[in-house]
């Protein structure tokens, strides 16, 4: 994990890695096949997703997805900032310190580009939110897989699977969404790595695992 400068001091012994991008991209698919692997070469790794990584998150990830009706824009942001912090301070820090790999489905990337996109927040805002509950956490690696919303929409519903409130939204929102998704990239290519989610699974998984290990440095060297 690294940390804004004013929280420099908290060092951690783990790697953070995090999956982001639109809905139907294939981020569980990859972040098992990291998980796999990673597993594989001995190291410990803690699987997890946001919202609903903890308990309490589970609760909130019910109100922000499955609630009927609309929540007020500001409402959500802090519902995702809420399972943000309890998630960061009780499950992820901990087992960074613990010198585990934690790979995790979404982060405040995510919350930038969907409260952004509805167009009621500002960007800067939102992602100010997020670092105040995280207490500045940021992950080693964020991977982007970038993909073409209406390809998206495509595997979605290829996969049968019921819409949540948020896939329902327009088709504008999810070009949005996406746009949000690379401008933050840009900003920080140290951070992100962004990959064409349309490539074949195993191709992806590839690029993954190079980004990986080279960030492994500080954690035991897969063999
Ligand atoms: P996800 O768990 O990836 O969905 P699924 O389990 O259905 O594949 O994400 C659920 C939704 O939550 C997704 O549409 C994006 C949204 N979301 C936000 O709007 N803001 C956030 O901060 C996060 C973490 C997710």
């Amino acid at each position: 994990m690294t940390e804004r400068a004013d929280d420099a001091d908290r060092s951690t012994a783990g790697l953070w890695i995090t999956f982001e991008g639109g809905d139907g991209v294939g981020k569980t698919t990859q972040a098992t096949l990291l998980e796999e692997w990673l597993s594989g070469c001995g190291h410990t790794v803690v699987r997890t997703r946001e919202p609903g990584g903890t308990e309490v998150g589970t609760l909130i990830r019910d109100i922000v997805l499955h609630h009927r009706g609309d929540v007020a824009p500001r409402a959500e942001a802090l519902l995702y900032a809420a399972d943000r912090a309890h998630h960061i301070a009780t499950l992820v820090r901990p087992a960074l310190a613990r010198g585990e790999v934690v790979i995790q489905d979404r982060y405040l990337d995510s919350s930038v580009a969907y409260q952004g996109a509805g167009r009621v927040l500002d960007a800067t805002e939102i992602r100010d939110l997020s670092l105040w509950a995280s207490e500045g956490a940021l992950p080693d690696v964020t991977v982007l897989l970038d993909l073409e919303p209406a390809d998206a929409r495509a595997r979605l519903d290829a996969d049968d699977k019921p819409f949540d409130r948020l896939e329902a939204e327009k088709a504008d929102f999810h070009a949005r969404v996406r746009a949000a998704f690379l401008s933050l990239a840009e900003a920080e290519p140290g951070r992100f790595l962004v990959v064409d989610a349309s490539r074949p699974a195993a191709d992806i998984a590839e690029a993954v695992r190079e980004r990986v290990m080279a960030r492994l440095g500080g954690v035991r060297a897969p063999h």
